[in-house]
């Protein structure tokens, strides 16, 4: 059975991988709308994996006798100022979501709640992870530079996300 405390963390958290789904979704369909289509692959396969992980948190609440209950969601934004501006607002969103999820792990030590302890190591090295290759492709993006080629970019990051190079 989980604690009051662990569980509204835990369902808390639903809500904030759903929007990062959906930020990363209007990510996609801006970048799409805008010619970057590998720039679109990229973040559609990470809005998958954000609903994969809010499922995770519904799936392991449900389980372990809590309630995961299903929040309204904020809407994202839809305009972004150009492909640099979008990745930065990606890694300020993940470092976000990393102490969101630091917050959890607090919360479980407090709590002593040892299994979700254990449970959530899952998501603090997926944050690692991902601000890991978000950070790479902000690195890439300098290098560039304001007038670089981003149309091989573009090309470049889908091949990234097909090799698992940029996975999140
Ligand atoms: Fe589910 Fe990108 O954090």
């Amino acid at each position: 059975m989980l604690k009051e405390k662990v569980e509204k963390i835990l369902v808390n958290q639903i809500g904030k991988e759903a929007y990062s789904s959906n930020l990363y979704l209007a990510m996609a369909s801006w970048a799409e709308c805008n010619g970057y289509p590998g720039i679109a692959q990229w973040m559609y396969a990470q809005s998958g994996e954000e609903r994969m992980h809010m499922l995770k948190f519904v799936g392991y609440i449900n389980e372990r006798g809590g309630k995961a209950v299903i929040p309204a969601i904020e809407e994202p934004p839809s305009a972004f100022k150009n492909v640099t501006d979008l990745f930065k607002q990606t890694m300020e969103h993940e470092q976000y979501i990393s102490e969101a999820i630091n917050e959890i792990v607090a919360v479980c030590n407090e709590e002593k709640d040892f299994s979700t302890h254990q449970w959530v190591q899952w998501f603090v090295n997926e944050q690692i992870e991902e601000e890991a290759s978000v950070s790479n492709i902000l690195d890439r993006l300098n290098l560039i530079g304001d007038n670089g080629n981003l149309y091989l970019f573009d090309r470049d990051i889908m091949g990234m996300r097909n090799s698992g190079g940029a996975e999140a």
